[in-house]
């Protein structure tokens, strides 16, 4: 069995695709200093659609190879993942693995910044298949804030959109207001929607044209960002251990040449990447 003791390294995120480089992106702003690696599994993208079992393995087979390149703390910056994988990474695999280094999802820190941003406590989610059927988001705003009402929408089109970049586009309207109206007809007090999936803010344009213009619309990248920052001030010994000389790498499962276009365009900025195999 591998150990993975703790060490010095980059930050890891995790997404099934492109998603999670609207959380890298966030938190690099936020946290400039640190190191950073991100690891998206293109080649097995959409994961939104797949059983427990495969995400489960999926990703823990992407957050072995980021303790392999020496990250001691890794986001998963897919709901996705986060609903079907995350708890059994944490009560299963990390043990074994030595227990020191750390996974943490994207779910919780949005549930917990959602108080205070609805006023009618009547919010809906939109997420893949994976994670509204998963229930994760109704489950865990029950928990926390028993007074909201949660209604959810899958929208199965909207990551092959964005993965396919095809998220300006004409076409993209169509699919973008179906699930807008699938949602709100579920529920017409909602003044608050959760892009609970790390590929939507790809769309927020298409999406605010399709709703009222004082509906809250509510992306992940800087929750996640301002929770780990608050995450990492309450661990210091996890922090003492994140390497600071502001680098950013990228791996994909994909061909290099099309990730690295796709990447440089979400990112604004010109980047590198290499290609790895994941296997357990
Ligand atoms: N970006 C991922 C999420 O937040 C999912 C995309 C996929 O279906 O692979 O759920």
């Amino acid at each position: 069995m591998v150990q993975y003791p703790m060490q010095t390294g980059p930050i890891g995120v995790f997404d099934s695709g492109y998603g999670g480089l609207t959380i890298l992106q966030k938190i690099r702003e936020l946290m400039p200093q640190y190191d950073y690696v991100y690891l998206g599994d293109n080649a097995r993208t959409p994961y939104g659609t797949r059983s427990f079992d495969v995400v489960y393995e999926f990703t823990k087979q992407s957050v072995k190879k980021l303790f392999d390149l020496g990250c001691p703390l890794v986001i998963l910056g897919c709901n996705t993942a986060s609903a079907k994988a995350l708890k059994s990474i944490q009560t299963n695999d990390l043990p074994q693995w030595g227990n020191e280094r750390r996974v943490l999802g994207v779910i919780r820190p949005t549930v917990e910044a959602i108080d205070s941003i609805t006023k009618s406590r009547h919010v809906g989610i939109l997420g893949t298949v994976g994670t509204i059927q998963s229930e994760s988001y109704p489950i865990e705003i029950k928990k926390l804030f028993p007074d909201i009402t949660v209604n959810g929408n899958a929208c199965p089109m909207w990551v092959p959109l964005v993965e396919n970049s095809e998220y300006n586009s004409d076409g993209a309207d169509y699919f973008v207001k179906k699930e807008l109206d699938r949602l709100l007809s579920q529920d017409k007090d909602i003044d608050t929607i959760v892009l609970a999936c790390t590929h939507y803010p790809l769309l927020i344009d298409k999406i605010r044209k399709y709703v009222p213009k004082e509906m809250n619309i509510v992306s992940q990248g800087e929750i996640v960002a301002k929770s780990l920052e608050n995450y990492l001030s309450r661990h210091g010994d996890m922090e003492n251990h994140i390497g600071r000389s502001a680098s950013c790498k990228f791996y994909t499962t994909e061909a290099i040449e099309k990730f690295r276009k796709s990447a440089s365009v979400f990112l604004h900025e010109e980047i590198e990447a290499e290609r790895i195999t994941l296997a357990l």
